[in-house]
């Protein structure tokens, strides 16, 4: 139907008579010549070709199609045959790859028109912010305009340049792993698929292919990778979907370090094929020690400093009881100094009603105290804070901190976790606040020693913090339940895009750290049985790596969504607006199912 794609013409094509196919984008009517952007997609280079191509039709030069050009409306159909034609020196359109020619239209033909009005504007100069509710109703039509065509090929573009650098450089095969399996605990909740055949028992949809890809490596498979669906009904978030996609790697007889090194390779190459950008190697780490006490996060935003300081051991005697009792009850005190933050700054938002204390206190902060060093160098404060501290001790926490003329400091007190948490938030929000983020930059990180386990103080058990298949350190086998384990997470800009580890791959080590978490040995057996048996024919030492495909993309894009960068998301409420999922189903399907619904509607 078409001899070429609209963005796909130069002025080398000038003379011939070419059909293209499209979409009307736009339509300009000057004293009786009509114009119109004639819009697609594809062609070898889309990301090259914007896809747009300029049709003149006038009753003089080409009466075959004016009629018909006339009755265009915008996201029509056409098909458009015509004569390839320089554009007058004044019309000439240097953004558009396509603006030194024109294509004076012989025949128009109407392929579909548009039937209905429009919910939205959908051209490509278009700069209509649209309601995500509707964008995400019609989402075809949403999918259409040229920032998401954008974000949708630069996806696609990421997959591509994956595969070839895992497959073509690396050896690594595809395999394809069940998405009907068994419920595991890997964090979030399972959802489940009622068995038809098996009354009584569910299927779980896989949180991640993680037991497949290890007992893949038990097969021998060496390097295994999949682009894999995972499925984890969890509260959502800008950067949370209860179905995600993973680039999913696993790899046999590699050290961490080998690992690390394969990895940075393939970010460095996606990064390169994708956006032509060259990153410096290798890339920075941290630990989890390190990047908790700087930043009070396991995902730091490095791309600005505003860094955390310890300052325990200075108040841990002081009249201030915030402080001495949180240190005495085995918390701790770090402060956030923050340069010019004193103009900037002012105590209504710091305190009770204030912006920032709403931060705080959703963070698990009860309040937050602060010094503020004046121009002339004084310290000033106020509260309780202000009287049971002395100069000296004010004056070495402005030392420690590195504090000189227009500081402010916020403190954080109680719980490491809260206090963490607490400066984490505000450090972030006061980051973005002060312009100190340069969005251009790139900064990727790896942090690496992370615990074994964390407390989860509702269930008063160990919990595994990545999954507990990690192996732990094997300087630290003394004690596991202090161990660090073998993970590393991959953090861009803030985001953890990515997380693996070195795998546990002998029984006995599984059971013990099984044990660890509260297992039983028969819960173990009942779990995971296939797992520890599969560990006794001969399991070679593996580990490997899972990425947020739609993170990376998101973040490659510069979207704030991964709603942006996949095609047919669901809500935050977590529905499809499009399809209008989930939904209702006959009694007939639950009954076949051995499924009865306890739910109650309220009337
Ligand atoms: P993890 O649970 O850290 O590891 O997941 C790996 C990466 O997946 C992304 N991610 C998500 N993206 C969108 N929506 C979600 N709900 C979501 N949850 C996670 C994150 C994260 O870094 N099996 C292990 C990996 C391994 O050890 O090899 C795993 O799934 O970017």
């Amino acid at each position: 139907m078409r001899t070429y794609y609209c963005g796909e013409l130069r002025t080398k094509h000038i003379g011939e008579t070419v059909t293209l196919c499209g979409w009307v984008d736009r339509r300009r009517d000057h004293g009786g010549v009509i114009f119109i952007d004639l819009r697609d997609t594809g062609g070898k280079d889309p990301i090259q070709h914007m896809g747009i191509v300029q049709i003149v039709s006038d009753p003089q030069r080409t009466p075959g199609s004016y009629e018909q050009a006339e009755a265009l409306r915008n996201e029509y159909v056409v098909q458009v045959t015509g004569r390839v034609t320089q554009r007058p020196e004044e019309s000439r359109n240097p953004r558009l790859p396509t603006g030194e020619i024109e294509i004076y239209a012989d025949r128009i033909e109407l392929l579909n028109p548009v039937h209905k009005q429009l919910p939205f504007q959908v051209g490509t100069t278009d700069t209509e912010s649209v309601r995500e509710d509707l964008r995400l109703k019609y989402r075809y039509l949403d999918l259409r305009r040229l920032r998401m065509t954008h974000n949708l090929q630069l996806r696609h573009q990421v997959v591509k340049a994956i595969r070839r650098y895992l497959e073509d450089e690396q050896g690594f095969i595809e395999v394809e792993t069940p998405i009907l399996t068994r419920s595991t605990p890997e964090g979030a909740r399972d959802f489940l698929v009622p068995s038809r055949v098996n009354p009584g028992e569910w299927f779980a949809l896989p949180q991640s292919p993680q037991l497949f890809k290890q007992l893949l490596m038990v097969a021998a498979c060496d390097r295994y990778y999949q682009i894999a669906r995972c499925f984890r009904d969890e509260d959502l978030r800008a950067d949370r979907q209860p179905e995600f996609t993973q680039l999913d790697m696993e790899m046999s007889f590699m050290s961490q370090e080998d690992i690390l090194q394969l990895n940075e390779d393939l970010v460095c190459h996606i990064f390169k094929q994708v956006k032509g950008i060259v990153l410096p190697r290798p890339f920075p780490r941290l630990t989890y020690a390190e990047a908790m006490a700087k930043y009070g996060s396991d995902k730091p935003d490095t791309r600005f400093g505003l860094e955390l300081v310890d300052v325990s051991d200075l108040v841990k005697d002081s009249g201030f009881k915030v402080f001495s009792g949180a240190i005495a009850s085995g918390g701790i005190v770090k402060v956030l100094p923050i340069p010019d933050g004193n103009d900037t700054i002012s105590n209504v938002r710091i305190k009770p009603g204030g912006d920032l204390f709403k931060e705080a206190s959703e963070a698990g902060a009860k309040g937050l105290a602060y010094l503020r060093v004046r121009d002339d160098g004084e310290i000033d404060t106020i509260g309780a804070i202000k009287d049971n501290l002395t100069e000296a001790q004010k004056q070495e926490i402005l030392s420690r901190a590195g504090a000189t003329s227009g500081h402010l400091l916020l403190f954080g007190a109680g719980a490491a976790d809260m206090v963490n948490k607490t400066l984490d938030r505000l450090r972030q929000v006061i980051g973005r606040e002060l312009g100190l983020i340069d969005s251009e930059k790139i900064n990727l990180l790896w942090v690496t020693d992370f615990p074994m386990f964390e407390w989860n103080a509702d269930e008063k058990r160990l919990e595994a913090l990545h999954h507990p298949f990690t192996a732990p350190n094997p300087s630290d086998l003394n004690d596991l339940k202090t161990a660090r384990a073998q993970a590393y997470d991959l953090v861009l800009n803030g985001f953890e895009i990515g997380g693996g580890s070195l795998r546990i791959y002998q029984r006995e080590i599984q059971e013990q750290v099984f044990e660890t978490i509260g297992l039983s040995p028969e819960e173990a057996q009942d779990k995971f049985g296939f797992l520890l048996e599969a560990f006794e024919y001969g399991t070679p030492p593996h580990g490997g790596i899972a990425y947020g495909l739609d993170r990376l993309v998101m973040l490659l894009a510069g979207e704030e969504s991964i709603r942006d960068v996949i095609a047919f998301p669901k809500t935050q409420q977590a529905r499809c607006l499009l399809t209008d999922a989930p939904s209702r189903v006959d009694e007939k399907q639950l009954k076949e199912l051995h499924v009865a619904s306890t739910y109650k509607p309220k009337s």
